[in-house]
């Protein structure tokens, strides 16, 4: 019996992973073949400093990376181990810009053949699910009751996903912009991963396209300068900024109806918002975490627990895709601190509950756009 996968098998593995998602398409994994094993660190020019200073969004990348990785082997008969490596416990100590550090893993993945004790990876998803998964940020149009049964998906105890009304959901989102277009460090991150036309060196590389945005073609055009002049980005920047804090302060305090009212009034046809709660409380109970961990990590959850929900989101995601859905996330909700509170009081979110990711999902109207990857050939 040979246990260690092949290195062409392990190439194969993380190619089909360089395929999950991430914050603004970042991409920030660094995968390296070491005696047998995958070894993974991060890339710090790919963080976003400004936009997920916990490195929430950055952990949950990770994790759907992850996922990917045990999709493809589950196809192949191996099952996968997962070993988080002290530096997830660190992010901090990460400078904010440069090259990986290969010295510095945050975590390493073995796929040995199954053997009759330790089965292979059961997962109802397979590597095409995982290529052909997409977020689409044009029309959703709901299809109620498809994620009523989570069954399949096995989430573990700890993390639960409740409903959003969509009224909340409108509000909610329009202060999440207001937040991100008022918060000058933010908005520059955000338009340096932005690509809105093909003239741009990195269009096929990574970041958002404007096609991945399904922006119209005049405004893209407009903008894409923007992206790639801070001269020009500036004056933008600024107004942005002033409009983003004028409607934060009108959005604050408008009444919502209640919420079992509103939930059951949605239109029929509009998409479903979900948000992904992880109880700090269930997962010390299930895995002996304490308090100090928990308190020592920005997210307020240990990075391991965050690392399997980011699995778990994955596997959320390629729900919705192989129902012929998309999903369209919303990490601005939990990033600007008026609309988080909002959405705890809302959900009725306790203090050991912590919300990690937010998004609407329902089939596309409209065509989607591929995203691209580092790893994509073009010719
Ligand atoms: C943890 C996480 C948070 C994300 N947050 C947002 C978000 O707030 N808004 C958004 O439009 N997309 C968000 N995305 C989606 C990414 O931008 C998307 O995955 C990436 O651009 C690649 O596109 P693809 O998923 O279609 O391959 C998020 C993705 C992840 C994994």
């Amino acid at each position: 019996m040979s246990p260690a996968p092949s290195t062409e098998t392990l190439r194969e593995l993380v190619l089909l992973a360089s395929r999950a998602p991430s914050a603004h398409n970042t991409q920030p994994w660094s995968p390296r073949l070491v005696r047998g094993a995958v070894e993974v660190s991060v890339i710090p020019s790919r963080t976003l400093p400004a936009g997920d200073p916990t490195f929430r969004d950055l952990v949950l990348s990770l994790g759907a990376w992850v996922e990917s990785f045990a999709i493809g082997a589950a196809a192949l008969g191996r099952r996968v181990v997962v070993e988080p490596l002290p530096a997830l416990e660190h992010l901090d100590e990460l400078p904010v810009t440069g090259p990986a550090d290969p010295a510095a893993p945050v975590l390493r993945i073995t796929a040995p053949s199954a053997s009759t004790r330790a089965k292979p990876y059961a997962t109802p998803f397979t590597p095409d699910d995982v290529r052909r998964r997409r977020v689409h940020r044009g029309r959703l149009r709901g299809r109620p009751g498809a994620f009523d049964d989570l069954s399949t998906l096995a989430l573990p105890r700890w993390l639960s996903l409740r409903r959003l009304d969509d009224r909340a959901m409108g509000q909610l989102s329009r202060l999440g912009i207001a937040f991100t277009a008022s918060r000058r460090t933010v908005a520059d991150e955000l338009l340096h991963w932005l690509r809105l036309s093909p003239a741009h060196p990195q269009y096929h590389r990574d970041g958002m396209t404007d096609a991945m945005l399904a922006m119209p073609a005049a405004l893209a055009r407009l903008s894409a300068p923007a992206t790639r002049r801070a001269a020009l980005r500036d004056p933008i920047v600024a107004v942005a900024g002033v409009i983003g804090r004028t409607a934060e302060s009108l959005g604050r305090d408008a009444p919502l109806p209640p919420y079992a009212r509103s939930l059951a009034a949605s239109p029929p046809d509009a998409p479903e918002h979900l948000v992904l709660v992880a109880d700090t409380r269930a997962a010390g109970v299930d895995e002996t975490i304490s308090l100090t961990e928990a308190m020592d990590s920005r997210i307020g959850l240990p990075e391991r627990n965050v690392l399997e929900a980011g699995r778990v989101l994955q596997r959320l995601w390629l729900h919705a895709r192989v129902q012929g859905m998309a999903v369209s996330p919303h990490s601005e909700l939990i990033d600007s601190p008026a609309a988080h509170g909002i959405l705890r009081r809302r959900l009725s979110l306790g203090r050991a509950d912590i919300a990690l990711s937010v998004f609407s999902t329902g089939e596309p109207v409209g065509p989607v756009a591929r995203s691209p990857r580092l790893t994509d050939v073009t010719g």
